[in-house]
């Protein structure tokens, strides 16, 4: 069957002077990924609520929140509050996982969890039923530009098979050094949400970046067994 690739160009590489040409700048992709920073889970600080809302005001396309906080369970409603369609909470970062999952559901908004590349996706095994999308990071949060973590490809095979055990087909969303070659590698292996920051944000031409991503990780997921 085939597995309809969706591109999340992150807005953590875009030029912040000008954040809402550049949100409307990626409107052919298919959701827009927005990196919440503590400086505490990861050292780095990003954008809070009111940027999420400035975000919204300038896309009809679904937002994607990735909290890397380390408090989510006290984050959460503020960024529902401010209209994220989608909220990534890290496993690594609550003791309470079933009860954050709940509260999105009830806002109405689509619960996915995010796992740090040391994180193994057997513990999501009691939980993944009731996820809409699973985060597999391929880099380190914090930073974007990094590489891309190859041993992340197995981890994604592995996810595939838990899902197909639980018969469960959550979206697979992958984070961190994505571009073309990786693209395909991650799509050959599960993945159908693809984050990109610098390899979008960083091209000339972003329709262009965000159409040969969804080519090269499409034609990938056409061949996967
Ligand atoms: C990293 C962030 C990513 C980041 C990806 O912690 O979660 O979303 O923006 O950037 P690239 O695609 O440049 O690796
Ligand atoms: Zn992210």
């Amino acid at each position: 069957m085939l597995n309809e690739i969706k591109i999340a160009p992150s807005v953590l590489s875009a030029d912040f002077t000008r954040l809402g040409q550049e949100v409307a700048d990626v409107s052919t992709a298919d959701m827009i990924h927005y990196d919440v920073m503590d400086g505490h889970f990861v050292p780095n600080i990003s954008f809070g609520f009111d940027v999420l809302r400035a975000v919204k005001a300038s896309t009809d396309l679904p937002v994607d929140v990735h909290l890397m906080v380390t408090n989510p369970d006290e984050m959460v409603e503020k960024f529902l509050d401010a209209g994220a369609d989608y909220v990534s909470f890290h496993y690594e970062a609550t003791a309470h996982a079933n009860r954050l999952v709940q509260l999105i559901h009830d806002r109405g908004a689509k619960a996915s969890i995010a796992i740090n590349p040391a994180t193994p996706v057997c513990l999501l095994d009691p939980i993944i039923d009731d996820l809409d999308m699973v985060l597999v990071m391929t880099v380190n949060p914090g930073f974007g530009g990094q590489c891309f973590i190859e041993s992340s490809v197995r981890k994604l095979r592995r996810l595939r098979r838990l899902c197909e055990e639980h018969g469960v087909r959550p979206l697979v969303e992958v984070d961190g050094g994505i571009v073309a070659r990786t693209a395909a590698e991650v799509a050959g292996a599960g993945a159908n949400v693809l984050v990109a920051g610098s390899s979008v944000f960083g091209a000339p031409d972003r329709a262009a970046a965000i159409d040969a991503l969804r080519r090269s990780a499409q034609a990938a997921s056409g061949k996967r067994a």
